[in-house]
C-alpha cells in the first residue's frame, strides 16, 4: 500500500508519530479503564452514586480545563515541551489515583490525570500533523486516533484479567505510569516541530530539524517547503485569538467547534462506556455482556486501521460523510430496537449488529477526522490556541453527554435517547457535507491559503 511505503521512507517521522501518539493511548486508556475500577472503588471507599459520578466525571472537567491551558504553552513553551509536561503529570496522577486513601484523594488525582489526558488529546495531533509530509499527514496524525482506540480496548482487557487480583483498582489505575513516563521521556528524543520553530524566528534550527525528517528529499525541497513555513508564519504572524471570533478564521473555528460537539453529540461515548449495559437489557447475562462488549472495542481499533490507510487515499471527506450516515442509521436501529419489545425475543442479535456498525462506521469518519481536521485548518499562528478551544468544546460535550446518558434513558426512555442521536446525526451529516473542507494531499500552508482565513489586524489596511 502506498501509505505504507511512504511510511518506510519516513522512517524517523513514523517514529516520532508513534511517541507522540502514547499521549493517544493514555487518553483511551484512562478514560476507558474507569468503567471496571469504579467497580472495586465503590466497595473500598463506600462511594455512593454522587461521590462515583465525580470520580468518573473529575477526569472530564479536568479534561476541558487542561485543553484550555496548554493551548496557551503548546505555542508558548513549543508542541515537544508541552507533552513532555503532560507525560510528567500522567505520571505523577496515575501514582496518586492507584495510591489514594480516600475518595477525595482520588476525584483530585482523577483532575490531575484529566488536566494531561486534555492536553495530550490535541498536542498530540498538532504535533504529528506539523511534522508529517503532506501526502501522509492523514494516516499519520491519525496514528494517535489509533493509539486512543488500543488504549481503549487494552482497559477492557486490563479490567477483565484483574478482576480477581486484591486491591485490583489500584493496579488499573497504576499501570498508566508507566506509559506516562515513557511519553516524557521518549519526547525528548524527538524534535520541536519546524513550524513552531520558524514562528520562533529559528530559522536555522527549523532547516536542520526539517532536514532530517525529511531525509532522502532533496535539499531544495526542504528549502521550498521551509519557504512557504516562513512565508505562512508571517502571513498569521499578526493573528490574534479575538480573528477566531471576528476575522475570517470565524468560519473555520465553526467547522472546529461543530466537528467538536457533533463528535460526542452522536452518543459515541454512550456507545463505548456502557456497551455492556446496553447489551445487557438485551437479555444477556453480565459475563456474556462484557465479551461482547470486547467485540465493540476490537470494531474499533480494526476500523481506525481501515481509516488510517485511507485517509490519504480516499481523503477526509468521503469518509467523515459515509461514516456519519451509517452511524445515524445504526442508531436508528438501536431506537427501532428498544421501542418494539417483540425484537427483544426474536432478534437479540440486532443491538450487538447495530453496535458494531455504529463503532465501525465512527471508527472510519468522525472519530480520527475531528482530531485530524482541527489540526489542519487554522491558521499557524491560531493553531495551538484554536486546537485548544475546540478540544475544550469536545471533552464539555463528552461530559455533557456521559453524565446524561442513563438519567435521559429513565426520564424519555432508552429508544427516545438513540432517536435524539439519530436526529443529531441527520443534523452532523447536513453540517459536515455543507461547511468542512477537503484537505487531503495539500500542505498545511495551501489549505491556510485556500481557507483564506486573513485577521483583522491584515484587513484594517486595506480598508483604509
Ligand atoms: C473521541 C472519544 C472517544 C473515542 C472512541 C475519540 O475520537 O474523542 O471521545 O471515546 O474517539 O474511539
Amino acid at each position: 500500500m502506498e501509505f505504507l511505503k511512504e511510511l518506510k521512507a519516513n522512517a524517523l517521522v513514523a517514529r516520532t508519530a508513534v511517541i507522540a501518539a502514547i499521549g493517544g493511548f493514555l487518553f483511551g486508556y484512562d478514560t476507558g479503564i474507569i468503567s471496571g475500577a469504579l467497580l472495586y472503588i465503590k466497595k473500598d471507599f463506600h462511594a455512593g452514586s454522587a461521590a462515583q459520578e465525580f470520580i468518573v466525571s473529575s477526569l472530564l472537567l479536568g479534561a476541558v480545563g487542561g485543553a484550555l491551558l496548554s493551548g496557551y504553552l503548546a505555542d508558548r513553551i513549543s508542541r515537544r515541551n508541552t507533552k513532555i509536561i503532560s507525560g510528567t503529570v500522567y505520571l505523577v496522577a496515575a501514582l496518586g489515583c492507584a495510591l489514594s486513601m480516600n475518595t477525595g484523594m482520588l476525584i483530585g488525582f482523577r483532575a490531575l490525570l484529566g488536566l494531561a489526558v486534555g492536553t495530550a488529546s490535541f498536542v498530540s495531533p498538532l504535533y504529528i500533523s506539523e511534522v508529517s509530509p503532506p501526502r501522509i499527514r492523514g494516516g499519520l496524525t491519525s496514528f494517535n486516533q489509533l493509539a486512543t482506540t488500543s488504549g481503549i480496548l487494552v482497559a477492557y482487557l486490563i479490567n477483565y484479567l484483574f478482576k480477581d487480583f486484591a486491591e485490583n483498582w489500584r493496579w488499573m489505575l497504576g499501570v498508566a505510569a508507566v506509559p506516562g513516563a515513557a511519553l516524557a521521556i521518549g519526547m525528548f528524543s524527538v524534535p520541536k516541530t519546524p513550524r513552531w520553530l520558524v514562528e520562533q524566528r529559528r530559522d536555522d534550527d527549523a532547516r536542520d530539524v526539517l532536514r532530517k525528517l525529511r531525509r532522502g528529499s532533496a535539499d531544495d525541497d526542504v528549502d521550498r517547503e521551509l519557504d512557504a513555513v516562513r512565508r505562512s508564519v508571517e502571513s498569521s504572524r499578526s493573528a490574534r485569538a479575538r480573528d477566531l471570533l471576528t476575522g475570517r478564521a470565524r468560519p473555520l473555528l465553526i467547522v472546529g467547534v461543530g466537528l467538536a460537539f457533533f463528535q460526542q453529540f452522536v452518543g459515541v461515548n454512550t456507545i463505548i462506556y456502557y456497551a455492556p449495559t446496553i447489551l445487557q437489557q438485551t437479555g444477556l447475562s453480565a459475563d456474556s455482556a462484557v465479551s461482547q462488549a470486547l467485540s465493540v472495542g476490537i470494531t474499533n481499533v480494526v476500523f481506525t486501521v481501515v481509516a488510517v490507510l485511507l485517509l490519504d487515499k480516499v481523503g477526509r471527506r468521503p469518509l467523515l460523510l459515509t461514516g456519519t450516515a451509517l452511524l445515524t442509521v445504526a442508531l436508528a436501529g438501536l431506537g427501532v430496537y428498544f421501542a418494539v419489545p417483540a425484537l427483544r425475543d426474536s432478534a437479540p442479535w440486532m443491538a450487538l449488529v447495530a453496535l458494531v456498525l455504529y463503532i465501525a462506521a465512527f471508527a472510519i469518519g468522525l472519530g480520527p477526522v475531528f482530531w485530524l481536521m482541527i489540526s489542519e485548518i487554522f491558521p499557524q499562528t491560531l493553531r495551538g490556541t484554536a486546537m485548544s478551544v475546540c478540544t475544550a468544546v469536545n471533552w464539555g460535550a463528552n461530559f455533557a453527554i456521559s453524565a446524561s446518558f442513563l438519567s435521559l434513558a429513565g426520564w424519555i426512555s432508552r429508544s427516545g435517547v438513540f432517536w435524539i442521536y439519530t436526529a443529531l446525526g441527520v443534523v452532523a451529516w447536513i453540517f459536515f457535507s455543507r461547511r468542512v473542507p477537503e484537505t487531503r494531499g495539500k500542505s498545511l500552508e495551501d489549505i491556510q491559503e485556500e481557507l483564506g482565513a486573513d485577521t483583522e489586524a491584515e484587513r484594517e489596511p486595506k480598508a483604509a
